[in-house]
């Protein structure tokens, strides 16, 4: 079974995929635009509280669920003796074919951009709507997209995603680190550090804390069982607890770095003028895609051009290693529960999430009424593609999330978690860090992304404000 199934091959194998899941958009397009209009560090202090405290312990959760069972998360749930539970592997599956449905179509944009960046064509900043609304272009490039993703899953754990992850995530730290340098040396970029490093407390809302939590959530890749997946390969002797933490450090460390690529170039580019700083900060999904490339014409035309590419090269490498862990998912359960062939399933998997990927792929203003296409209590405006977002990762996450603690802590039983978590690693047993993982696994984990879901429902969906009316 194990050898037909395949496996990492190393432990740093493992780590190195598991973060490429976690490092993607969340990191690079979605944080600093969290942070702009969260305030800043007051977010980004909340942002790492909540990795580190809250995460880190249902990452653990999912990754021992899935070496223990050696099986995708419905699989696993059956697999440990509770038939209904399958139902939240069914509710990961879901969760894990709208993500990426249209996390994809984000991942062609950036793709798009990079084709644009070495064209030259420093203007597509202005002309992001324009750009998004082009179904041709983009459905061209979401056709790459998927097709490569497609590629590296049908080759195999091995083979495939962990080969990748090798080459793609060293390359993506130092393309980071290159831009970042660079970015370091333009005017005001000091301020942008400030903005983004020194917290100022009065900022924090329960909106932020409520957003900085369902942005470490969905960073760490958590809630749909993709780390029961990625865990299901992961050998029996490996330590899990120590690779949970090296996976979380990582995310955590590229989405630090982000910021610092990110606010020293939206500085530079309000130049000190603080409506245009305003509206930069403000500026939410457009913050990359729409301000970024006027920054790169500034610095000429060579010197723009590689920085430019480089920038949404880098973007597209880290989207790629996460678009493979969440089409692995599915085909992880076609595979196990329905023996079709590794092959044979990626690519019916994919054709499927690209047919329901067409519609977000046409919401974003290539037709009208998916682009306006639903108008909610609470949320307000959303097109298609801001409808499923909301409704798989900030809604099905949270509720994934709350059942997976649950169910470790109430159902599977701590001592059973606690025997997995020790294979590979006697010291854990009765130690502190253990202790912390069953608390958290059983109270605050639970307590916290309950809350969470509840306030999504209520906000989103029916307009009532809870957290305005409790915290103001
Ligand atoms: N974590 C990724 C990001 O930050 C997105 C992602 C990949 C994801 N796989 C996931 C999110 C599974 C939730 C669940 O961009």
């Amino acid at each position: 079974m194990a050898t037909q199934r395949g496996g990492f091959s190393s432990r740093l194998g493992f780590i190195l995929a598991a973060a490429g899941s976690a490092v993607g958009l969340g990191n690079i397009w979605k944080f600093p635009f969290e942070v702009g209009q969260g305030g800043g560090a007051a977010f980004v202090m909340m942002y790492l509280f909540f990795c580190f405290v809250l995460c880190f312990p249902v990452m653990v959760a999912e990754i021992a669920i899935g070496r223990k069972t050696q099986l995708n998360p419905v699989g696993a749930f059956k697999a440990l003796g509770y038939k209904n539970w399958a139902i939240v592997g069914y509710l990961g599956l879901a969760s894990g074919v709208l993500i990426l449905s249209f996390y994809n179509v984000v991942a062609a944009w950036a793709f798009g951009y990079f084709v644009e960046m070495l064209l030259g064509h420093f203007d597509i900043g202005s002309r992001f709507g324009e750009f998004t609304a082009d179904w041709i272009t983009v459905g061209s490039y979401s056709i790459i997209f998927m097709l490569g993703t497609a590629y590296v899953v049908s080759r195999g754990v091995s083979s495939g995603i962990e080969k990748a992850a090798k080459i793609l995530m060293p390359t993506l730290f130092i393309m980071i680190v290159a831009l970042i340098i660079y970015a370091l040396t333009l005017p005001n970029a000091m301020e942008g550090i400030k903005f983004y490093l020194v917290p100022d407390f009065s900022k924090i809302t329960g909106n932020v804390v409520y957003s900085a939590l369902g942005q470490a959530f969905f960073s760490l890749s958590l809630g749909m069982g993709a780390l029961i997946t990625y865990g299901s390969y992961v050998s029996k002797n490996d330590n899990i607890v120590s690779s949970a933490a090296s996976i979380t450090l990582m995310d955590v460390g590229v989405a630090t770095l982000a910021g610092l690529l990110i606010f020293p170039i939206v500085f530079f580019q309000a130049n000190g003028d603080q409506e245009v700083l305003g509206g930069l900060l403000k500026g939410g999904e457009g913050l990359i895609f729409e301000s970024l490339p006027a920054v790169f014409e500034s610095l000429g035309s060579t010197l723009g051009v590689v920085i430019g590419a480089l920038f949404f090269l880098l973007l597209s490498f880290a989207a790629f290693t996460s678009t493979i862990s969440l089409l692995e998912v599915p085909t992880a359960y076609v595979v196990d529960q329905h023996k079709i062939s590794r092959s044979k399933g990626t690519w019916l998997v994919a054709v499927f999430i690209f047919l329901v990927g067409i519609p977000s792929m046409l919401s974003a203003g290539a037709v009208d009424w998916l682009s306006n296409f639903i108008t909610l209590e609470g949320a307000g405006d959303k097109s298609f593609m801001g409808f499923v977002a909301l409704i798989a990762s900030d809604t099905f996450l949270p509720l994934g999330g709350f059942l997976i603690a649950v169910f470790t802590a109430y159902v599977w039983k701590k001592e059973n978690f606690n025997m997995e978590m020790a294979n590979g690693d006697e010291e854990i047993r009765g130690s502190w860090l253990q202790s912390y993982v069953d608390i958290a696994i059983g109270y605050i984990c639970p307590l916290l992304l309950g809350t969470i879901f509840i306030i999504t429902v209520l906000d989103n969906f029916m307009g009532i404000k809870i957290l305005e009316m409790v915290l103001g």
